[in-house]
This record gives structure tokens, sequence and C-alpha cells, in this order.
């Protein structure tokens, strides 16, 4: 009989996916014991976004957590999830750091590190897997699953024998958007267990799409070893399948599961009780739970689509989603076909709002598409389009090898400018992967955690308009082409897919009235905004020569740096943008004469 292992996470995936990871230690504490009797292959506990908020909003140390955990569970695997070269977030940071941070997880109690790239690069993975292979833990090399014309099976497989030369003990395929089918999934992991039959395999999905019970059992007839899979009362919808079904299932067919059940339908009634009160509390939203389709026909994880919708709507100009949703997959294209995950995800459907709204592809170019161009982001699955790198980089060079190998190390140097600021190393740690969430959390802790009139959970409520916290839910009417549509999604690494029903035939939303350009006097130069957005720099004075290209104002929209550069040589005669303000498409910046 084979056997098929399962991995908890419902204190990290499901958690982040279901509630935004608002979830306190002291609040699961008294199941750790019963989840460590079960029998899992791992419980996924730490990671993702749980290091952020336990800093944020829950005012733990995730370090501290981590310790807890490990105490309570000492006879189950911990396991974390690290984003190779950008650790927790989505910069890439030198190698010493990236070693550091390795190595006090495994101190202070990981066993498995899940490690994945968002550009499927493995120079990316390569120094954490060979740190967590060093520190004597158990590295899963993971591919960010996506569909494009350039990944093809073969490239999966090419990248699962990359990362068992580089140490990796397992192989994860990660589909955080859910919309790996069966077949697909059966397809590919046949493939990688012809080609690597002893390497185990992981299988990491979101129930998002109601894909996820038929990708498992199409998997594990391919040969798949574990399936990630969360309690009952915290799966579906955004979240895994349910451990106790798939568990269910899987021995029907005959299936080895050595799982507790007593000590499931123990964990299961607690976590019955946590989804009231956050029910309760209004921090679950129940259309997280649901099952959602839409992602399939658009292609679009839903947090990429709920971005769009925000962006659009900060422009007032929700009218132009269609148009938006058209763009975004020749901007992937352009692009190289990065896998739509944070923060590709994010670089795309901006630069397709932009090429839209501007009525001009790539005329408005972000610093981080720049970047990404560049390649700092690492090596892109297809080569960039040459004619839209040329236009969005200029003469500026490309990075030559991999970009953390121009980075200087960091750790020790943060250490000493920190001084006693910092109680231990894993402090630095936090402080560098968050700099001012760690700052204040410092300070709060120096000051014994005064009461904030804020709950944590309001921050989880905050408006999509805005930044969308992870797993937040938005719900609101727009209107496209004539036609109003009910739109609803969660926010998250679960990729929820965005609900857009049609309600009823209503006017087409007037765009904003914008300002008229303002006329430069005989022999100046009026250098306009070329988008709504915000002040975020003046990088010129009065009086100032400055040259063509060379840049004025930076200015920050949807969430990105936009530089507005010298149209022509000149001196600056005077600068009517202000630090702070807002602007909209034409206002006057700067006068050239
Ligand atoms: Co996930």
């Amino acid at each position: 009989m084979r056997k098929v292992q399962l991995t908890e996470t419902v204190l990290r995936d499901a958690n982040q996916s279901l509630i935004a990871t608002r979830l306190p230690y002291s609040k699961f504490e008294p199941i750790l014991e019963t989840i460590d009797k079960t029998g899992y292959y791992s419980a996924e506990v730490w990671g993702g976004a749980t290091f952020d908020v336990c800093l944020r909003y829950l005012r733990e140390d995730p370090w501290e957590r981590l310790r807890k955990i490990r105490a309570k569970m000492p006879n189950t695997k911990l396991q974390m999830l690290l984003r190779g070269q950008n650790i927790l977030g989505y910069k890439h940071y030198p190698d010493d750091v990236v070693r550091k941070f390795v190595e006090h997880s495994v101190k202070n109690g990981i066993d498995i590190i899940r490690i994945f790239d968002a550009l499927n690069d493995v120079r990316n993975l390569e120094v954490a897997i060979d740190e967590t292979v060093k520190q004597g833990a158990h590295a899963s090399g993971t591919i960010s699953f996506t569909t494009s014309p350039v990944h093809t099976r073969q490239t999966f497989v090419d990248m699962v024998k990359d990362l068992k030369g580089m140490g990796a003990s397992s192989i994860c395929i990660k589909d955080m958007a859910g919309i790996m089918g069966p077949q697909e999934a059966y397809d590919l992991v046949s493939a990688i267990k012809d080609a690597e039959p002893d390497m185990p395999l992981v299988i990491h999905t979101h129930c998002t799409t109601g894909l996820a019970f038929m990708t498992y059992l199409k998997c594990v007839e391919a040969g798949a070893d574990v399936l990630d899979c969360a309690i009952s009362p915290m799966s579906g919808g955004t979240s895994q399948p349910a451990t106790e079904t798939m568990a269910y299932a899987l021995r029907e067919m005959g299936y080895q599961v050595d799982l507790d059940d007593k000590m499931l339908t123990k964990t299961a009634d607690f976590f019955k009780g946590v989804r009231a009160d956050f029910l309760k509390d209004g921090v679950l939203d129940p259309i997280s739970m649901a099952t959602d389709t839409q992602c399939l026909s658009y292609q679009i994880p839903g947090g990429m689509l709920s971005n769009l919708i925000s962006q659009l709507k900060t422009m007032n100009a929700i009218h132009k989603l269609d148009e938006a949703l058209l763009e975004t997959p020749r901007v992937r294209k352009d692009l190289g076909y990065p896998p739509l995950v944070t923060p590709t995800s994010q670089l795309v459907g901006s630069q397709a709002v932009q090429n839209v709204l501007a009525g001009e592809r790539y005329k408005v170019v972000g610093k981080e598409i720049k970047a990404y161009c560049r390649g700092e982001y690492g090596r892109t699955p297809a080569p960039i389009d040459p004619e839209v790198q040329k236009k969005i980089l200029g003469d500026t060079p490309l990075v030559e090898g991999r970009f953390a190998d121009g980075l200087a190390p960091e750790f020790e140097k943060t250490k000493a400018e920190l001084g006693a600021t910092a109680k231990s190393d894993e402090d630095v740690l936090s402080y560098i992967a968050f700099p001012q969430v760690a700052m204040a959390f410092f300070k709060d802790r120096e000051a014994g955690f005064p009461k904030k009139e804020e709950p944590p959970k309001a921050a989880a409520k905050a408006a999509p308009a805005s930044a969308p916290a992870a797993g937040s839910t938005f719900n609101y009417i727009v209107n496209v082409n004539g036609n109003q549509y009910a739109v609803a999604g969660v926010v998250g690494d679960a990729a929820a897919p965005v609900a857009a029903t049609k309600v009823a035939p209503a006017p087409v939303a007037a765009p904003a009235t914008q300002a008229a350009p303002t006329a430069p006097a005989a022999g100046e130069t009026a250098v306009n905004s070329p988008m709504p957005g915000n002040v975020f720099k003046v990088e010129c004075k009065v009086g100032q020569a400055v040259n063509a290209g060379e840049p004025l104002i930076i200015l920050e929209a949807m969430k990105m740096e936009i530089e507005v550069a010298a149209p022509c040589a000149g001196t600056v005669k005077a600068i009517s943008a202000t630090v702070g303000s807002a602007v909209n498409t034409d206002d006057l910046l700067v006068t050239l004469g």
C-alpha cells in the first residue's frame, strides 16, 4: 500500500489566506499539542506573511512565536516559506543576510524550508538552499507554477534537476493561484517522477477555483508524496483542501494515510471556534471561503485583479477595466512571461494600467519595471521583447550575472548601527527584513506594549482603495462600457479570484474631469504630470540647469515610483509641485526656461 502524507497549513497559509494572518499565538496555543500528536508530514507554521503581521499588527516577536511552537510540538517537523534571495519581502538581500536568516530560522526551530522565487530563477534559490543544507535542515526546492507558451513540462523538469543539484531534499509544486487543472497536474507530476523517481514531491495549491481536490487526487495517482491541506473549518475557498476529507478519500482509494483521526476531530472542533470568532469580527469574510471560477477565464490571479481595479479606481479610470484586462497578457508577453505572483503580478498589472491610461504603450514606466528590465529581479522565463526593453531602458546597462552578487554584506553593519536597540541577532534580522515595522515593535516592546486604540482586526479590513492587506476582502460596484458589475474578492497570497457579476445596465461612469494644462509663457516649457498620482520627491531646484532626460520630479502612482524627466535642456524657472500633494494628468509640475 502506497503511503501519502499530509502537511497541515492552518497556522500559516490557511491563516494567511482566510484571515490575513491575524491569528495570535495565544489563540492557537491550546491546540498545538494535539496537532503535534496527529502524525503530519509537517506543520507549516512560519514565514510568508506571518513574520510581518506578527511585528506589525499582533505585536508578537515572530522568533519567539517560533520558539514557543517548537517547545509545544517536539514531534512534528516545523516548516516555513522563504522567498529565496528576497527572504520574506520583495527586494534582493545580500547573501550574508540570507544565510543568517536561514541559520537563525533553523536554530529557532524550523526543520523544513520551502524555498521559491517569483521568476523561477534558480540562482535566486541557490544560497538559501545551500545554507539550509549546511544547517542540517531540509530544503524543499520549489517551482512557482504558471502557464505560458514558454513554461513547458520540460522546463519544470529541468528546474527539478537544478534544484536537486543544489541540494534540495524534496521538490514542491506551488500553485499559488489554484489554476493547476487535474490533467495538467497529472502530466507534470508524471514527467517529474519519470525524471527523478526518488525525489519526494510535495503539492501546494488553493481551493479558490474549485480544482484543488481533483488536482490532488490526480497528483497522487501520478506519484506525488505529500499534499498541503488545512483542517476542515479553515479549509476551502482561498485556503487549502480539507485535511480530513483528503485523508478519507485517499484511504478509500487504497492509500495509506497515517493520521490520528481522534486528533483531527479535536483540532477541527477547536478551529470551528476560531472560525466563528473571526466571522463575528468580520475579519473572515464568507466570500473568501467560496469557490470562484472567474480566475480560470481571466487567467489572472484574484489578488492581481483586485489591485488592478483599485488602481483604476484611484485614477478615476475604472471605465478602462476592459482595456486593462486585454493589455495585461500583452504586457506579460513583452516582459518574458513572468509567473503571476507577487511582485511580478503587480509589475505586470501596473504597467498594463499605465499603458492604457497614457494612451501609448510604455510611455510611462515605473522604477520597478526599469529594475525588472535591467535584470534586478533575475532571469526572465523568456527574453524581454527587445524593442520594449530598449524603450524602457534607453542606454541603461543590464545587470550582469546574479543581482545579489553586486550587493555588499549588510548584517554586521546593521548590527553595529542598531547597537543596544537590537537585543539579539534575531532582532537585527527582523530589522533588516522590515525596518520601520521592526523599529516600531522594538519601541513598543521597550515600553511594555502599551494598549493601542486600534485593534489588530481593523487593519485587516483596510479599504482596498489604498494598499489592500493580504487576505482583506473588497466589494464594490464598477461600470465597464455601460454595464454595471458588482465586484468582490479577496486579496492575498492565495490569489483569490474576483467575482464580477453583471448587475444592471447603468450609464457609463464619466471619466474624472482633468485640469487643463497650464500654458507656458513664450520661450518656456511646461513639464506636466503624465498621470494622476502624488508628488513623492522633487529632484530639482529653481535656477538649476538641467539636461534633457534628467529627472525633475518623482511621482508615486499605483504603488510605483514614476520619474518625470526634463523634455529638453533648460533652466528650472519654477517648481509648482510640492512633496506629498496630489496631481492629476497634465497638472503643471515644473517650468523650464
Ligand atoms: Co499558498
